[in-house]
C-alpha cells in the first residue's frame, strides 16, 4: 500500500533541496558572544579549561570586537574579572571598573556596531564568590543584594551598555533594575533576564575563567532545581511581568525543552546561554575522537535554534561565523 505522503526523501535527495526547505538556521546575527575581561593581568590569558577563550584585557579586547564585527557577529556580552573583591563586591558597582572601562572603550571604537550587553551579578565581584551579599549567618540576603544590583546595572548603562543582563537569580531583581534604570535616566536601556537558571555543573569552566567559584557552600538555594518545568515557567513569566525585555534559559542543551516551552509561551524574544562547560565538553569529545569539532557545533546549535531560541550566546560564536562563511 502506497500513500501520497510516503516519499519525504525527495526532499532530502541533494544539499541544494536540502538547504531549501531547511526549516530552522543559524547565522552569525543570531548569536552573541561572552567575553571575559580581566583587570589583573597585562596580556590576554587562554582559560585553562576553555582551549580559545581567553580572558582579555580592556586593550585586548578591542581586537576581539573587531574581528567579531568583521564576521557579522551582531553582539557581546561581557563578564568583568576584577583585580578588588569584598564582601560587597562594590568593584561591580565602580565607575572605573573593568567592565566600565571596556563598555567605554568600545562604544568609541565601534559605536553602534555592535549590541554590548553586560551581565549584571556579584559573585564575579564578591571575596565569597556568592552571587549576592550575605546575612550574618551566611545566608545570601535577597532583597539587600537587590540594591546593589541596581547600583551594577545603572553603572553598566552609563559606561554604554545596551542591555544589562541580571544572572544572580535573586527574587525581584529585573523589577528592581528596571527602577533603578528609570530613576537615574537609563529608560531605554534594555533587561536581557537569565530568568531560568538552574545550578548546573556545567559552569565548571566558567567558574575558572571569572575566577568566581564559591568559596563555601554552592548555589541551590537560588539557582533552580534541574528538576523543575513548572517552576522555570514561573521564573519566565515573573521576570516579563517585572519589566525584563528578553528572556533567558541556561544552560542550552540539558535544558531544550524549556526553550521550546518558553517560545511557545511568551512573545518575547527567547535566548539561550550555552555554558561553558558545553563548551568544554564538545572540545574534549572532539579532541578524543569522538566526533569532529565542526560538526557536532553545527548539530547542537541548530538545535538550539529549532528548540525555539531566537538567539544564542555561545563561546563558539567566532568558530560558526567562519564555518558558516566557508559554506556560503
Ligand atoms: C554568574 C554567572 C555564571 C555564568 C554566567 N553568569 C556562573 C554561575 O552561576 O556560577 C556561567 C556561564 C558559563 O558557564 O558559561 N554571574
Amino acid at each position: 500500500m502506497s500513500f501520497p505522503d510516503d516519499r519525504l526523501r525527495r526532499l532530502r535527495r541533494t544539499p541544494q533541496i536540502r538547504r531549501l526547505v531547511q526549516e530552522s538556521r543559524l547565522g552569525p546575527e543570531d548569536l552573541i558572544l561572552p567575553c571575559f575581561v580581566a583587570e589583573a593581568i597585562s596580556a590576554r590569558r587562554e582559560v585553562v579549561s576553555m582551549p580559545g577563550v581567553f580572558q582579555e584585557t580592556v586593550e585586548s579586547l578591542l581586537p576581539v570586537a573587531q574581528e567579531a564585527v568583521e564576521l557579522g557577529l551582531k553582539g557581546m556580552i561581557l563578564f568583568g574579572v576584577p583585580a578588588h573583591k569584598d564582601p560587597r563586591g562594590s568593584s561591580a558597582w565602580d565607575e572605573q571598573g573593568v567592565v566600565q572601562r571596556a563598555l567605554r572603550g568600545l562604544r568609541r571604537e565601534f559605536g553602534d556596531t555592535l549590541v554590548l550587553l553586560a551581565d549584571t551579578c556579584l559573585d564575579e565581584y564578591t571575596d565569597h564568590g556568592h552571587c549576592g551579599i550575605l546575612t550574618a549567618t551566611g545566608e545570601v540576603d535577597n532583597d539587600a543584594t537587590l540594591e546593589l544590583y541596581g547600583l551594577a546595572a545603572v553603572s553598566q548603562a552609563r559606561a554604554g551598555a545596551d542591555v544589562v543582563a541580571p544572572s544572580g537569580m535573586m527574587d525581584g531583581q529585573v523589577g528592581a533594575i528596571r527602577a533603578a534604570l528609570d530613576e537615574n535616566g537609563f529608560s531605554s536601556t534594555a533587561i536581557l533576564a537569565y530568568s531560568a537558571k538552574f545550578a548546573s555543573c556545567f559552569y565548571g569552566p566558567f567558574r575558572d575563567a571569572a575566577e568566581c567559584a564559591p568559596k563555601f557552600g554552592d548555589r541551590h538555594s537560588y539557582q533552580m532545581n534541574p528538576g523543575n518545568r513548572r517552576e522555570a515557567m514561573r521564573e519566565l513569566e515573573m521576570d516579563l511581568l517585572e519589566g525584563a525585555d528578553m528572556l533567558m534559559v541556561k544552560p542550552a542543551l540539558s535544558y531544550l525543552d524549556l526553550v521550546r516551552e518558553a517560545r511557545d509561551r511568551f512573545d518575547l524574544p527567547i535566548g539561550c546561554y550555552s555554558v561553558s562547560g558545553e563548551y568544554s565538553m564538545l572540545h574534549a569529545a572532539a579532541a578524543a575522537g569522538a566526533f569532529d569539532l565542526r560538526s557536532a557545533v553545527m548539530e547542537t546549535h541548530l538545535s538550539m535554534r529549532r528548540a525555539g531560541a531566537d538567539f544564542i550566546l555561545t563561546y563558539f560564536a567566532r568558530e560558526i561565523c567562519g564555518w558558516l562563511k566557508e559554506d556560503a
